[in-house]
């Protein structure tokens, strides 16, 4: 019942409003235990283990509430620009197939229906977003899911969400310059309190940038202390190949990538393999790589040389490569792309130490999801549908 009464012009009137709620009646639609974590304090004292059991609980903090609705923020404010700039949003498959796209291991999905074969999951959308541009969707993008199975780390998590696009008939100049735009006017729009502290975003190549700061991701901020400076900037012209241990070659970046056009000639021949600089270029924020891509070689022979020189045999090639060196082969315009990591740009724009901290349903260090207790033993009946036989590890 609403009572109202007249205003008396005092400070303490003003606060509590001219309206008086009388309760008639409470109807309890659910009664609650006391949550075991304390979910008003913004939880930094709390043991991580506990907020990621409770998650549930944890993401009702006021600091989680607003990292996940920032979070949905930056996703539609990207998708809305995008689509602006022609790009249209393309779900990739998420059963594909094990290759080595970005070096690292994959996350294998055992086939019930051909026992003894396996799916991957993707550690990037790289080969479909390139078959895109064979189909002829010259401009893609999609807020894609990655998997990698690495060891996990403050800002590496074996599952991750990237802004991943594609365009045809571009040079590496088109595509830093869009992605520069989209970037300023994202924290422009979103979060006009931060400070982008040069534009246009200064440039290093590999080589300055390890010779002047030691790293190929140097944090460029002048005051570190200050939380709303953001030091974006370019890394270019990474050497393409570096020696393995057992002295053979392999790419620093991507295997799909193209050289700098003027190595293009040195790839073909296979000569002076160390000198040969790849296209790819990487975005760093205040000492965080948060994004990559490079041009690609459109021409089925380059990428041929390319897994030559990394000792891919040719049936290797054929078994990983075959679809792609095939598609290439029948007209695939010029292109190339690059994938933010929103996990890592979402932690550095919410002032957050970790990716754990943006993510609602974070992994832990060991890549365990406590809430949901994965990864978890599956019954007999499940093994033995798909042939597997457990070789149970010693206790
Ligand atoms: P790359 O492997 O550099 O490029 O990945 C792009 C960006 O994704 C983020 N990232 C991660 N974030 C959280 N956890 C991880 N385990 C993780 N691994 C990577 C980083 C990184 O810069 N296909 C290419 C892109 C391209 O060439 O277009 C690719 O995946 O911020």
């Amino acid at each position: 019942k609403v009572n109202e009464r007249p205003a008396k012009n005092t400070q303490k009137d003003k606060q509590n409003g001219s309206i008086e709620l009388e309760i008639l009646a409470i109807n309890v639609l659910n009664e609650a235990k006391t949550p075991p974590i304390d979910v008003r304090s913004d939880g930094r004292e709390i043991g991580e283990e506990s907020r990621l059991t409770y998650r549930y609980l944890d993401l009702r903090r006021p600091r989680m509430q607003k990292n996940i609705k920032n979070r949905h923020a930056v996703n539609l404010f990207v998708r809305n620009w995008l689509t602006n700039e022609n790009f249209t949003e393309i779900e990739t498959p998420l059963l594909t197939k094990s290759t080595i796209d970005t070096g690292s291991r994959n996350f294998l999905v055992p086939s019930r229906l051909e026992n003894g074969k396996f799916y991957a999951l993707p550690q990037s959308p790289q080969q479909y977003k390139q078959l895109f541009m064979v189909a002829g969707m010259e401009r893609y993008f999609q807020l894609a899911k990655c998997f990698r199975d690495e060891d996990t780390r403050g800002d590496r998590q074996p599952e991750f969400t990237q802004l991943d696009l594609e365009m045809s008939f571009v040079e590496r100049e088109d595509v830093i310059s869009i992605n520069e735009r989209l970037f300023i006017d994202l924290i422009k729009t979103l979060a006009p309190h931060k400070k982008i502290q040069q534009i246009p975003f200064p440039r290093f190549s590999y080589k300055e940038a390890m010779e002047k700061y030691h790293s190929d991701k140097p944090d460029l901020r002048k005051d570190k202390n200050d939380p709303d400076l953001l030091a974006f900037c370019w890394i270019i012209d990474f050497p393409f190949f570096e020696k393995t241990e057992e002295g053979g070659w392999t790419f620093t970046h991507n295997p799909f990538s193209a050289p700098k056009p003027e190595y293009i000639d040195s790839l073909m021949k296979k000569e002076t393999i160390a000198n040969i600089l790849t296209s790819q270029y990487d975005i760093t924020l205040n000492g965080f790589e948060i994004g990559g891509g490079s041009i690609r070689n459109h021409k089925a022979e380059a990428l041929r040389a390319v897994l030559e020189i990394i000792g891919q045999t040719p049936e290797k090639i054929d078994a990983g490569f075959g679809h792609m060196l095939e598609a290439f082969s029948y007209g695939a315009p010029p292109h190339g792309g690059i994938a933010w990591g929103i996990d890592r740009l979402m932690a550095i724009i919410q002032n957050e130490p970790n990716i754990r901290e943006v993510i609602a349903f974070a992994k832990t260090g060991e890549g365990r999801d406590l809430m949901m207790r994965a990864p978890s033993e599956v019954s007999d009946e499940q093994l033995i549908e798909l042939g597997i036989t457990v070789k149970k590890p010693k206790k």
